[in-house]
């Protein structure tokens, strides 16, 4: 499969930083970020031994910066702190007491800003209702809520505590609540009535309710008011959120705990049907977090930050949550939708809270693209001094644009590279210090060491595509697939010995640059959401007239990726458009709203090969209208194929 990665991207065009930009940065040029790097790669505990000391604080010093043992890592043994205190704690009595650690605005246009002083009462008060519950270390407390104030008071809360958060994205079904409740035992689940998206609420509470019909670990749920409709709340299970905060003590001392204490599991597409329960812990996780928000943002005291992530995914666990208040930033936060009431909604956020730092997604930069730059010409963007891209491969006019428009020409633009397993950010191009090249996510963050793989598992030759591994252990890395140690070492670990394989394909260009040409599993990047196609494939087959189907991803001008399904009926079933619109929504009920397919194509049969394997790479071309290439011999019937391409909507 890698030898198909091609990459088509301009490799050589440059964008350095300003003179301006480059004189207030923390790291202000390339020979420094070299200087640096090769100490971290060269000498890495001792790098990782002096961050650690210098970026966090803890209760007690470690004996070991890292235990490596057959891709398990450890990371600072015998080391113990407390996330949460990190996080606010160690900002009171400093001049961040007063700061703004939140500056949340809710869709509806109401709004709250949290100082760190703030922040830390509610997170005392709400610790200690959870400890009311019963919650205690260890316990896993699930977190499906809108992205308001509150959803990040009960993440740090958790932490606080030494509970293991889930964060469930809002999008999720209950379908979807149920599988990753049931997979980590979840002891609480702490939601809202609803949440506002697009001006309609989103019945939260309602999907927790029917997926808690098959949760038997759940003993007792929070339910914070946010759009006051009427939900049902079970009597000895339900409390409403204002009721345990109001009677809880706003005294609650952190306790600290090792190191590698659970912080968080998160849930990820993979390859199969299941979602993977990426474990991280707290030590490293938090080390790599804060570096990079530091040193990537360029973060400075008196930027305002604001990262457009859910908390649902990695991005919002990672810069909103953990890395960027440990830096004692202060983040806006927005509930909603990018084009409510208008398409300029976002940039009336930046004007109005002079945003300094805006990090977002190739899939909505394209969309406001498309909107057109009448919207932004509305508002004025000149408090911006850096942007940040994430997610998938940004492709270069979209680069350009966004320099352009919304930076004015003056921002440098992070590309940032990593994924919900590594924790942190691997590659991108620190802004002060380093050129940027339109398309590239740049070169590896301070140690970490990327390289491109051939299927033999040789390091090809610049220029050449290939795998991207990273073949050292990093801080905030992931240390395991939760209750699945099994699968953690087949995925990452097995496609060449004792390095980490992340899924991706790549190529490095003659300036050591990575160009990201995404996934080669069976992975899709849809609108920046990560989907597994075998789960699409097992949504529909779990409906009741689908005998078969298979899933594959067309390039899509905003999306990235849109969703294309085959579907082979059962007997009796006809495909018409009526059926193909209870499967969009049988696929919306089992996964989520995002995962509706964006074209269901009935067919009488798959491409198989004499093995039964279903050809994926025909399926592609076919969904993108392309010419059929490569070797057909191995298929078991030829005709199919033909059948498929002249069956089109
Ligand atoms: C996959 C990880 C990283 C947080 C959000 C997504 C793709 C991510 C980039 C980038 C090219 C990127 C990769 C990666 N990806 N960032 N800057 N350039 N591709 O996290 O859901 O775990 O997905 O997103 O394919 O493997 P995720």
């Amino acid at each position: 499969m890698a030898n198909k990665i091609t990459s088509i991207a301009q490799e050589d065009e440059k964008f350095p930083p300003s003179q301006e930009f480059r004189k207030q940065a923390a790291i202000q040029s390339l020979a420094e970020y070299k200087r640096l790097y090769s100490e971290s790669v060269k000498n890495p505990e001792k790098f990782w031994n002096t961050q650690a000391k210098d970026l966090l604080l803890w209760r007690k010093p470690w004996k070991q910066i890292l235990k490596w043992k057959e891709s398990h890592a450890k990371w600072f043994v015998g080391g113990k702190l407390n996330v949460c205190e990190n996080c606010v704690d160690r900002h009171l009595g400093t001049p961040r007491e007063n700061k703004a650690a939140l500056i949340y605005e809710g869709e509806p246009g109401d709004q709250k800003t949290l100082t760190y002083r703030q922040l830390h009462t509610e997170i005392c008060k709400f610790s200690n209702a959870l400890e009311s519950l019963g919650i205690r270390k260890g316990d896993r407390v699930a977190i499906y809520m809108p992205m308001v104030a509150e959803a990040v008071v009960a993440m740090l809360s958790c932490a606080r505590i030494g509970a293991v958060h889930t964060v469930i994205f809002g999008g999720f079904s209950s379908e979807s609540i149920k599988d990753r409740v049931n997979d980590c035992a979840a002891k609480l689940v702490i939601t809202a009535d609803g949440g506002w998206r697009r001006g309609k609420i989103i019945d939260l509470k309602v999907n927790v309710n029917q997926a808690l019909k098959g949760c038997p670990s759940v003993e007792s749920v929070i339910t914070l008011k946010r759009t006051a409709n009427r939900v049902h709340m079970k009597k000895g299970r339900d409390f409403w959120w204002h009721d345990l905060v109001e009677s809880a003590s706003h005294v609650h001392k952190a306790k600290a705990f090792d190191s590698e204490t659970p912080l968080f599991v998160l849930y990820t597409s993979g390859s199969t049907g299941k979602p993977k329960g990426v474990l991280h812990t707290s030590g490293g996780y938090l080390l790599g977090t804060t570096i990079t928000s530091k040193y990537v943002f360029d973060l400075r005291e008196s930027d305002t930050y604001w990262c457009t992530a859910d908390i649902g995914w990695i991005t919002g666990h990672s810069y909103v949550v953990y890395g960027i208040l440990s830096n004692g930033g202060t983040n806006v936060i927005y509930e909603g939708a990018p084009n409510q009431p208008g398409p300029d909604r976002f940039w009336s956020i930046v004007d109005r809270h002079k945003v300094t730092i805006f990090y977002t997604a190739p899939t909505a930069i394209r969309a406001f693209m498309k909107w057109g730059d009448d919207h932004i010409k509305k508002h004025d963007l000149s408090s911006l001094r850096l942007l940040g891209s994430v997610g998938e491969p940004i492709n270069p006019e979209a680069w350009k644009w966004y320099h352009k428009v919304i930076g004015g020409g003056r921002c440098p633009i992070v590309d940032t590279w990593w994924q919900t397993e590594t924790g942190g950010i691997m590659i991108t191009t620190l802004p002060g210090a380093v050129y940027s090249k339109p398309g590239s996510a740049g070169l590896p963050f301070f140690g970490v060491v990327p390289k491109v793989f051939n299927d033999a598992g040789k390091e090809v030759r610049k220029g050449t595509s290939g795998k991207l591994v990273l073949t050292e252990p990093w801080p905030s890395m992931l240390r395991t697939l939760y209750g699945d140690n099994k699968r953690y070492k087949e995925t990452y670990w097995s496609e060449y010995e004792g390095v980490y394989f992340c899924g991706d394909g790549c190529r490095q260009d003659k300036d050591g640059y990575f160009w990201i040409v995404g996934r080669i599993d069976d992975v899709l990047n849809v609108s920046g959401h990560r989907l597994g196609t075998a789960e699409i494939e097992s949504a529909l087959v779990s409906h009741h007239s689908v005998a078969e189907s298979a899933t594959v991803g067309r390039p899509h001008e905003i999306k990235g990726s849109a969703i294309v399904c085959f579907v082979t009926l059962k007997d009796g079933f006809k495909g018409d458009d009526k059926l193909k619109a209870l499967l969009r929504a049988h696929v919306g009920a089992e996964i989520g709203p995002f995962a509706k397919p964006d074209e269901i194509r009935f067919a009488k049969a798959l491409p198989k090969t004499r093995s039964g394997k279903i050809m994926r790479r025909l399926l592609k071309d076919i969904a993108a209208g392309k010419e059929i290439h490569g070797d057909t011999t191995t298929l078991e019937d030829v005709g199919v194929v033909k059948q498929l391409q002249a069956n089109k909507d």
